[in-house]
């Protein structure tokens, strides 16, 4: 991964960051479908490992319109798909009922910066595709992650994605502090090694993979990290 030099940063602009919600609800609004129908790269990838590693359920953070949430329940998962957006529990909801795929998919509305809706130890792995590199301080994903390894069980499997500061974004548009920035109204925290590693204490950091997705395009990462098996 590049690493660009670090731009000055500014104090968090909470105020900017909680308009986040409702933007997400009024872009997917006007845009269905938004990234597509058919699953993205780290979908495919996250379902080959976990149907190497037998992991049959899966915690989906930042589920979108449900391009993924889709694909992995065909893939056979078990699939818990959270969105802070409002409408979007009802979108995924329709898309699971016209593919008969209800049995296989559980939806709710979440806002990541607060506690997961589950139980210790109860879920074999979590994917979340653009979640992290959200509106969310570096304590709020601290925490989320501090989350993840409360409720994976041992030997549980994150893959997550995330934009990182090699993106021709990061550094541009209106900053927000704590290496976010605004563009067009949507807000990014761009992710650079050390976060990551950071992000990784109390997991195994199994692989760190670049990729691109979109026109811009997109640089973002592919993470994967697991729980101790004890
Ligand atoms: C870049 S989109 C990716 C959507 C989906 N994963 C995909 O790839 O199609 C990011 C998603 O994260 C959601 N999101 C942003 N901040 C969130 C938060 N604090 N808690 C839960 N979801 C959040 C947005 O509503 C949006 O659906």
């Amino acid at each position: 991964m590049e690493t660009a030099a670090t731009p000055p940063q500014q104090p968090v602009d909470a105020e900017a960051i909680a308009g986040q919600r409702e933007h997400w609800a009024a872009t997917f609004e006007a845009n269905p479908d938004m990234y597509g129908t058919d699953p993205s790269a780290p979908a495919l990838a996250a379902a080959e490992a976990f149907a190497a590693g037998a992991y049959h359920s899966v915690l989906e953070l930042g589920a979108g319109q449900g391009r993924d949430t889709l694909y992995l329940a065909r893939q056979g998962l078990q699939v818990t798909a959270l969105d802070i957006a409002p409408g979007t529990v009802e979108i995924i909801s329709a898309k699971t009922r016209a593919a008969g795929l209800t049995s296989m998919v559980t939806v709710a509305a979440h806002d990541m910066r607060e506690p997961l809706p589950l139980s210790d130890d109860s879920i074999d792995a979590s994917y979340s595709h653009m979640l992290f590199c959200m509106a969310l301080t570096t304590g709020e994903l601290e925490r989320l992650a501090l989350e993840l390894r409360r409720v994976l069980r041992p030997g549980g499997l994150v893959v997550y994605t995330a934009r990182t500061t090699a993106d021709a974004h990061y550094g541009t548009g209106t900053p927000r502090g704590d290496g976010m920035y605004e563009h067009g109204g949507f807000i990014v925290h761009f992710f650079n090694r050390a976060l990551i590693e950071h992000l990784a204490a109390g997991f195994e950091l199994i692989d760190v993979c670049d990729f691109t997705e979109g026109e811009l395009p997109r640089r973002l990462v592919r993470v994967s990290m697991r729980v101790p098996q004890s």
